[in-house]
C-alpha cells in the first residue's frame, strides 16, 4: 500500500502518530494526518494538569477535539497518560498520601468514564521506572503512596472503561536492559494475579549515542509471550539520511516479526512538530515532504 496507514492495516497493525490539537487547523499538518495515520494519541491534551487544572474540575475541550477529528477520519485513539509523575496540576503537586491517591483514582474514573467507549487502549501509567541498573521504580510523589499505586491505577481504569485496552508505558526500555527487566517482572506479576494489564508500550525515544538496539525483537517477544499486546508508542530518532532511515527499518521489522506488536506510533508529524526538533527525528521534514526514513519505515511495512 502507499500510505503508512494502509500499509500497517494490511497486516492487521496501526500507525500513528502523536496530534496536538492546536496544529489541526493547520492544513500542511491535518492533510498528512488524515491521509497517513489511523490512531492518534493526544500529545498533551489527556494530561493531569490539561484535563483537571482544579481538583475535581474537568477540561477537556482540547482533548475532546482531537477525539472528534480522529472520529471523523476513521482514526482510533491512545489514550495518553492517566497516571504520571510529570505534568501533574499544581494542586496534585502539593499532596500526599491518602489524599493523593485518592485524587489520582478520581482522575483516572473521570477521564476514563469521560471517554468511555472511545478508546482504544489507555496509557494508564507512564514512565514508573527509574532508569538505570537499579530495577527500582522511579521515586515521585505517586511512588510515595504507596508500591500498589501502579496496580490500583489499572484497576481503578478498568472499572470504568472496561473495552479500553490498559497499558504500561515506558521510555528506554525498547531493548533487553535491568529497567525493561523490572518492568517485563511487573507484568509477569500482574498477569500472575489477575491484575488488569493488556499491553505493554515501548516509546522508541532514540537518540544518535544511544542507537536503536539490535534486541528490540527479543524484547517486545518476550514481553508478548507473557499474554500482552506490545506497541511501540511514541517513536522517533535522531540523525538524518540513511543512517536514521535504517534505524526507523529496523524497528518496524522488530514489531512486524512479533504477533503481538500490533502497532506503532511515531511522536509528531514533522521535524518542526517534535518536542525534540533540532533532532529531526520523524519522518517528514519542516515543509511536510517526506523524508528517506519514511520511504523506509513504508517500504518495512510492506515487505511484511
Ligand atoms: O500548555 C503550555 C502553554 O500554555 C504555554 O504557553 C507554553 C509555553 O511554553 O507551554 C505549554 O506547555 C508545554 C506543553 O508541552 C504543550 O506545548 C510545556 O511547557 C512542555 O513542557 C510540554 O512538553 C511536552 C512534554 O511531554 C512534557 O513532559 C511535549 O510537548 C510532549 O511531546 C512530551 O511528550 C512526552 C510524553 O508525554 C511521555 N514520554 C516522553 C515524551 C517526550 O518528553
Amino acid at each position: 500500500a502507499t500510505t503508512l496507514g494502509a500499509s500497517a492495516a494490511a497486516s492487521g497493525r496501526y500507525f500513528g502518530t502523536a496530534v496536538a490539537a492546536y496544529k489541526l487547523s493547520d492544513t500542511v499538518y491535518s492533510t498528512i494526518l488524515d491521509r497517513e495515520f489511523d490512531m492518534v494519541t493526544p500529545e498533551n491534551e489527556m494530561k493531569w494538569d490539561a484535563t483537571e487544572p482544579s481538583q475535581n474540575s474537568f477540561s477537556y475541550s482540547s482533548a475532546d477535539q482531537i477525539v472528534s477529528h480522529a472520529q471523523s477520519h476513521n482514526q482510533r485513539i491512545r489514550g495518553h497518560a492517566l497516571a504520571w509523575h510529570q505534568q501533574q496540576p499544581s494542586w496534585a503537586q502539593s499532596l500526599s498520601g491518602t489524599a493523593l491517591r485518592s485524587a489520582m483514582t478520581n482522575h483516572i474514573t473521570n477521564v476514563a468514564t469521560h471517554y468511555k467507549g472511545k478508546i482504544y487502549s489507555w496509557d494508564v501509567v507512564n514512565e514508573a521506572f527509574a532508569d538505570g541498573s537499579t530495577g527500582a521504580r522511579r521515586d515521585s510523589n505517586l511512588q510515595r503512596t504507596g508500591n500498589d499505586w501502579i496496580e490500583v491505577a489499572f484497576r481503578t481504569a478498568r472499572a470504568a472503561d472496561p473495552a479500553a485496552k490498559l497499558c504500561y508505558n515506558d521510555y528506554n526500555t525498547d531493548g533487553i536492559n535491568a529497567k525493561s527487566t523490572a518492568v517485563y517482572n511487573m507484568v509477569a506479576d500482574f498477569k500472575s494475579r489477575g491484575v488488569p494489564i493488556d499491553c505493554v508500550g515501548f516509546q522508541g525515544h532514540f537518540n544518535s549515542g544511544s542507537p536503536v538496539t539490535s534486541d528490540i525483537q527479543q524484547n517486545l517477544a518476550r514481553f508478548a509471550a507473557l499474554g500482552v499486546d506490545v506497541q511501540i508508542t511514541e517513536l522517533d530518532i535522531a540523525g538524518s539520511g540513511t543512517a536514521q532511515a535504517g534505524n526507523y527499518s529496523t524497528v518496524v521489522k522488530a514489531c512486524l516479526a512479533v504477533a503481538r506488536c500490533n502497532g506503532i506510533t511515531v511522536w509528531g508529524i514533522r521535524d518542526s512538530d517534535s518536542w525534540r526538533a533540532s533532532d529531526t527525528p520523524l519522518l517528514f521534514d519542516n515543509s511536510g515532504n517526506k523524508k528517506a526514513a519514511y520511504t523506509a519505515a513504508l517500504d518495512a511495512l510492506n515487505s511484511g
